[in-house]
């Protein structure tokens, strides 16, 4: 996935206060989810302790019923040598074919970079030649993979499983760093080692392995499965999940035609002393400002008082100077998230726990909470609207006056804002100078100060690239509409739970989360209301330690042997859960 950072971690523990004397405890109701209509199995949901929109309801464990048996063979095929051994061949394979792939490449055709994924697709028909035989396959601008699999009830929505083929390129200089060569694909007992074993072919692994498995067990589903893989998803994803959207959006309807969506995010981990699964629900916004100052040039021994330059400077000084405004919602995913770590975190101080509970019906207690988050910068950049000056250009030579001088402003749009809402900001923030430096400004098309005098020069904001992203829709997780979510729940506690022997449910809480970065779903949106970024893989335990936090290879981890049957797992009890569920 492009840009990672899905969660603060720890935070930090508030600020001693005087303790309120009068806490006043509204009681509004408690949550009340529609029950699940699953074949065989009674949903007894947990009810919340807590109110309304800031409850941290928990689901029961979900596993197959109508499909026990099936379940439990596989289970029990998960935990053989023989199994083990094949599923790590499949994933070693995969890493051993080098996909990468390189920002602005020309596309399809027009780059002999992108003939990598021929010899990736030679692989998996080999590798996996059930799926190849049972499955339809459609190449979408040569190198995207969509399958599917047919349902026998063509009444049911179809699900979507998504990952990405490519991976980000290793800089050949590295090589050496590695502890064993990024394309080896190498197992060391415990690690499969390389580019890719985690981000993602660990992802698409795990589809094509599950889906193996499942043919092999003879399987039929009633609902059908679809499977679509990307090829540039570190690169924007608009040559593979960009033209996999539009053949999907043709096949299958505009009209949220898929139940769900699950693709590749976030996982699970230790947080004050509980382990959390998150998957993402939300994706922050997108907007790359152009600004470009104008002015006269002219020798530079008869120099104006300020420069292109000099402008553009006070410019991103302006920018700097005033941040975007932060405030956390009480609808925001961020929100919903420290309520499940309130409500459940085992280690969280009581001071803390007090306050976010506090803070769901009192403004100073939500004020006080924000001190707290905010002290730490990934969880305000998960919040907010943010800006970077990334890029500066202007001037050509030391005796003449630059006539023009640009820079680039990133911003990551909160999911509270907009792109329009961003782009008014900024022309407002600017509007000022422009006028104290003499400029006519025309702000993302709007022309302003058309009449009047001649300026001196021109400030121009525009979209740089054109590649505006709104922030993504969020899935429903409460109440009506957040169906899929609840089956996405209970799998992934039945699954947990299985892996390691526990009782049912036990052991981990679901929590929504989100990123500061976009996965190929930005292409999906018209195709569910359902859209959860999430990898069964974990950074607990001794075992799986390494995988998360092993950052010697460039931040990509290695990927376990038994974190990828895990993964196995979960897809294998959502693809069966998912088949016969009656509410989705
Ligand atoms: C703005 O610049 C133009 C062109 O140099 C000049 O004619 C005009 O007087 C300036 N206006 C002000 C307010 O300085």
């Amino acid at each position: 996935m492009n840009e990672k950072a899905i969660l603060p971690g720890s935070l930090p523990a508030p600020r001693p206060q005087s303790p309120r004397k009068h806490i006043i405890f509204f009681a509004l109701g408690l949550v009340g989810f529609a029950a699940l209509t699953h074949c065989g199995w009674h949903a007894s949901m947990v009810e919340s302790t807590l109110l309304g929109e800031s409850g941290c309801a928990q689901v029961d464990a979900l596993s197959p019923q109508r499909d026990a048996k099936l379940s439990s063979t596989i289970s029990d095929l998960l935990a053989t040598k023989e199994f083990k051994d094949t599923a790590v061949g499949w994933l070693s394979g995969a890493v051993q074919v080098p996909t990468e792939v390189y920002d602005a490449m020309p596309e399809v055709g027009q780059d002999p970079r992108w003939e990598v994924f021929g010899p990736f697709h030679d692989y998996l028909s080999k590798a996996f030649p059930l799926v190849h035989k049972t499955l339809s396959l459609t190449k979408v601008n040569t190198y995207g993979l969509l399958f599917e699999w047919t349902g026998a009830d063509s009444s049911l929505k179809p699900i979507l499983l998504a990952a990405h083929q490519d991976v980000v390129p290793v800089e050949p200089t590295t090589y050496a760093d590695w502890t064993h060569p990024p394309f080896s694909g190498y197992f060391d007992g415990e690690l499969i080692w390389g580019r890719g074993s985690s981000d993602d072919k660990s992802g698409l692994i795990g589809i094509m392995s599950t889906l193996e498995t499942l043919i092999g067990q003879g399987f039929k589903p009633a609902r059908t499965i679809v499977v679509a893989f990307g090829f540039d998803e570190e690169a924007s994803g608009l040559q593979g999940a960009g033209a996999l959207g539009a053949a999907m959006r043709q096949t299958y309807g505009e009209n949220h035609p898929f139940a769900f969506i699950v693709d590749e995010g976030g996982g699970f981990s230790d947080n004050y002393g509980t382990v959390f699964a998150t998957p993402a629900v939300a994706e922050k916004g997108y907007l790359d400002v152009h600004v470009e100052v104008t002015s006269p040039g002219g020798h530079s021994s008869v120099p104006p008082e300020h420069t292109t330059i000099g402008i553009l400077a006070k410019l991103l000084v302006k920018y700097e100077k005033n941040p975007y405004k932060l405030e956390l919602s009480r609808k925001s995913i961020p929100y919903a998230l420290v309520q499940c770590h309130g409500e459940h975190g085992a280690t969280m101080p009581e001071r803390l726990k007090r306050l976010i509970k506090h803070s769901a019906h009192s403004e100073s207690a939500l004020r006080k909470l924000e001190n707290v988050l905010f002290e730490e910068k990934t969880f305000r950049a998960l919040v907010g609207t943010t800006q970077a000056a990334d890029i500066i250009h202007g001037g050509v030579k030391s005796n003449a006056l630059p006539e023009q001088a640009y820079a680039l402003v990133n911003h990551r749009i909160s999911t509270e804002s907009s792109v329009e809402e961003t782009m008014a900001h900024d022309t407002a923030l600017l509007q000022g100078l422009a006028e104290q430096f003499n400029l006519s400004y025309t702000a993302f098309g709007k022309v302003f100060s058309e009449e009047g005098p001649p300026a001196f020069g021109t400030l121009t904001l525009k979209d740089a690239y054109g590649t505006s992203l709104e922030p993504a829709p969020v899935s429903p997780i409460r109440g009506s509409g957040s169906e899929a979510y609840q089956l996405l729940s209970g799998t992934i506690k039945a699954t947990f739970a299985a892996h390691r022997s526990l009782k049912d449910g036990s052991g981990i809480v679901v929590a929504p989360g989100m990123s500061t970065g976009n996965t190929d779903t930005r292409y999906y949106w018209k195709l569910s209301r359902s859209i959860f970024r999430y990898n069964h893989k974990g950074t607990i335990g001794l075992k799986n330690r390494l995988s998360g936090v092993h950052t010697v290879n460039e931040g990509k981890s290695a990927m376990s042997a038994d974190s990828l049957l895990e993964v196995i797992r979960f897809f294998t009890t959502l693809i069966l859960n998912a088949d016969e569920a009656m509410s989705i």
